[in-house]
């Protein structure tokens, strides 16, 4: 290991060239994504043991030459960028987004209270009266940017169980077993998060969907008389918009009256869809989501940010502090504070980074025209591809796609239709031409396609889908059924 003084790596100068060699580096590589992609494969390789050798111990020294592993961290990671990844619901980050990201990293302001970072925690605050706006909520609305959907539906249901339960259950802790409703098609993460609510096993109840992946008042009434029998008070509903899996958005019109009725809290986990409230064309599968008391919005999904960057909005500003009522001298002082001076006395991370920068940075530079045009692209193209497959007799769609998920199989007429799209999952995959996913929806495998990126053509699923036909032919004539 060669010594190295702490001006040497402190030194602009050695700053400069060498962000300048990771820069031509990445803008090469972009421009790889965007000229010869066809040639190049999305994954490199499958081989997770090999890769996992090509990782030398963190102690190993670069013996003058990190350049070489830069490239190979580039050449050996998933190509979000390639316009044949069609796979998981990852952004293909705006560049732009990435280089301001690095102004984040370099600063490392925090946002949990103002002194830590002043300007960060004022655009967090901006950012949040943004999302608050164009969700539909009034001027009393407030909220903050945390580390994923997942802790930001954590965070938006701790707040229902304090409000709902009747009780104080920060300080006294459960009284009675509590239970939340949500769709059998919602993301785990919800489940996930009523059990380290302390709601149990069974305190996320299912709502079974519909044949559309959808719940229905019906279903939801059923759930609700579900609770009651297990002696558990209902506390919250959440609505998906979308649903993970089959991409399907919930009727929030239903949900909302439901709860109103029932008087509970309504979450809506948007943590894919909700910024779909930006588009003229696609607004109305949102419709609704004004009534809910609080939003999960991801910008690292559909607004092509960099991971990660999630909004938690609640409609009442009060309720925003909710979740978590502690006091930390060496933090906040006793003296009455704008709330956006102390973002950290409602989110669950201490040490907080600039995440929103990215996010308002994007939304002044290129407008949000420009986002509203990327989700109206990402969902006609999945409109698109929808169609080509329903022509397809050799396939089958799960459902009609709202937006930009995509499931659908390959019909066979022997075997297990289930082993089969596993296999051809494994096979595209190890191929490297396209990156696609599978799942199961209502005991069935399918495919499932997430069009997430801007240069993504009718083109590329066109070539996508004869890909499959192809790879599934083959592994019919290896047996593979
Ligand atoms: C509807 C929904 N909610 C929550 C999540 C989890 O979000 P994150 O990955 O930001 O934790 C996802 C991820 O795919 C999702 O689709």
């Amino acid at each position: 290991m060669t010594n190295i003084s702490f001006s040497q790596a402190f030194s602009p100068e050695n700053f400069k060239y060498n962000t300048q060699q990771i820069i031509n580096m990445l803008s090469e590589y972009l421009q790889s994504m965007h000229e010869d992609f066809d040639t190049k494969k999305v994954l490199k390789s499958t081989n997770w043991e090999s890769i996992l050798s090509e990782c030398l111990s963190p102690t190993s020294s670069f013996s003058n030459d990190w350049q070489s592993f830069v490239q190979k961290i580039i050449d050996y990671s998933q190509h979000l960028h390639h316009p044949n990844y069609i796979g998981h619901q990852v952004a293909v980050p705006l560049p732009m987004a990435s280089a301001i990201d690095l102004v984040s990293s370099f600063l490392n302001n925090s946002t949990a209270i103002v002194e830590m970072g002043p300007i960060h925690a004022a655009i967090e605050t901006k950012l949040i009266e943004w999302v608050a706006q164009k969700i539909g909520y009034g001027g009393d609305s407030g909220g903050f940017i945390n580390a994923g959907g997942s802790l930001g539906n954590l965070m938006a249901l701790l707040a229902a169980r304090q409000v709902k339960s009747g009780y104080d259950v920060w300080n006294d802790g459960i009284q009675q077993p509590l239970a939340v409703l949500v769709s059998d098609q919602a993301h785990y993460c919800v489940e996930r998060a009523t059990q380290i609510m302390g709601l149990g096993k069974n305190g996320a109840i299912s709502i079974a969907s519909n044949r559309d992946f959808q719940v229905t008042r019906k279903a939801l009434d059923l759930s609700f008389q579900e609770a009651l029998k297990k002696y558990r008070k209902v506390i919250a509903v959440v609505g998906s918009c979308c649903n993970t899996g089959p991409g399907t958005f919930e009727n929030l019109q239903i949900i909302a009256e439901f709860c109103k009725e029932h008087d509970l809290w309504f979450h809506v986990d948007g943590a894919h869809g909700a910024p779909v409230v930006l588009s003229e064309k696609y607004s109305n599968l949102t419709n609704g989501i004004s009534q809910a008391d609080s939003v999960v919005w991801d910008f690292h999904k559909m607004m092509m940010m960099p991971s990660l960057c999630t909004g938690v909005v609640f409609r009442k500003k009060e309720n925003s502090y909710m979740a978590l009522k502690q006091h930390a001298p060496y933090l906040y002082s006793n003296e009455k504070t704008d709330d956006w001076q102390a973002i950290s006395q409602r989110t669950m991370e201490c040490t907080k980074p600039s995440m929103g920068l990215k996010a308002y940075f994007c939304l002044r530079h290129y407008g949000e025209n420009f986002f509203a045009s990327y989700i109206d692209y990402t969902f006609d193209m999945g409109k698109y591809f929808a169609d080509i497959i329903e022509k397809n007799s050799n396939f089958e769609l799960a459902v009609i796609p709202q937006g930009n998920i995509v499931c659908f199989r390959f019909m066979s007429n022997n075997g297990c239709l289930d082993t089969l799209q596993k296999a051809i999952c494994k096979k595209v995959v190890q191929l490297g031409r396209f990156y696609i996913v599978n799942t199961t929806l209502k005991d069935k495998v399918y495919l499932r396609t997430t069009i997430m990126n801007p240069f993504t053509t009718k083109e590329t699923l066109v070539k996508l889908l004869s890909h499959i036909h192809e790879v599934a032919t083959n592994l019919q004539k290896e047996n593979i059924q």
